[in-house]
């Protein structure tokens, strides 16, 4: 299972990076804003920092324009990935950029159906929003099994992209339902590696350690 690092903030990616752990990277107009950053030096600077698929996202709504815009984003770098809204005019946008061989990623995926879509048009990557559904009052972990199910049944390429990450529960489920890939905030990234055992485990071994006197090196 891949783990992507959600986030446009280039000091956390860094960071997080020099670790080996990160396979690739997404981004979202809200990150973008959050960030403060210029969105095409942002992408071209996180597209050089990581080796992998680092998803950028138009900000049209209308196919014309889409196409325009991923056909600009696409051309910053080949690790560059165009993120598309789940959306008529998205998934036909998808369906053109996957003859071109531009890959996609197809976001803001709620449903089964939508997945379907998304598989038929051709997405490189679907984000099901795991956290927004839960939000919602529903399973976003179910969407998981659901869409896992449905693409091995018909054999559909498409990559499952968990999204919306908001815990390492969610990680979890993802990684039991069969995700192909998961997106994380920088900090549910760095709480993945947490136990309270490993913790206090670690606080035992170094002071045992400390009572022989030794050192190793
Ligand atoms: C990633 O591709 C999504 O844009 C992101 O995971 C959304 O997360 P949020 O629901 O926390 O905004």
């Amino acid at each position: 299972m891949q783990l992507f690092l959600d986030t446009a903030e280039i000091d956390l990616l860094g960071e997080l990076a020099e670790t080996g752990l990160v396979d690739g990277v997404t981004t979202n107009p809200s990150l973008i804003a959050k960030s403060g950053r210029n969105f095409l030096s942002t992408v071209a600077e996180i597209a050089e920092l990581v080796a992998g698929p680092v998803s950028a996202e138009v900000a049209a709504t209308d196919f014309p324009t889409m196409m325009l815009e991923g056909r600009k984003l696409a051309g910053i770098a080949p690790n560059v990935v165009v993120k598309l809204p789940l959306t008529l005019d998205g998934l036909r946008a998808t369906r053109e950029f996957a003859m071109e061989g531009i890959s996609t990623n197809v976001t803001l995926c709620f449903s089964l159906p939508q997945a379907l879509l998304a598989a038929k048009a051709g997405a490189t990557y679907v984000s099901p929003f795991i956290g927004r559904l839960d939000d919602f009052g529903a399973e976003g972990g179910e969407l998981i099994n659901e869409i896992r199910a449905v693409y091995d049944q018909y054999d559909f390429d498409t990559e499952i992209l968990a999204a919306s990450i908001r815990n390492p529960a969610h990680v979890r489920a993802a990684a039991l339902a069969g995700a192909d890939c998961a997106t994380l905030p920088p900090p549910v990234f760095r709480e993945l590696v947490k136990h309270p055992l490993t913790t206090s485990g670690l606080k035992q071994f170094s002071e045992d350690w400390a009572a022989t006197g030794q050192s190793i090196l």
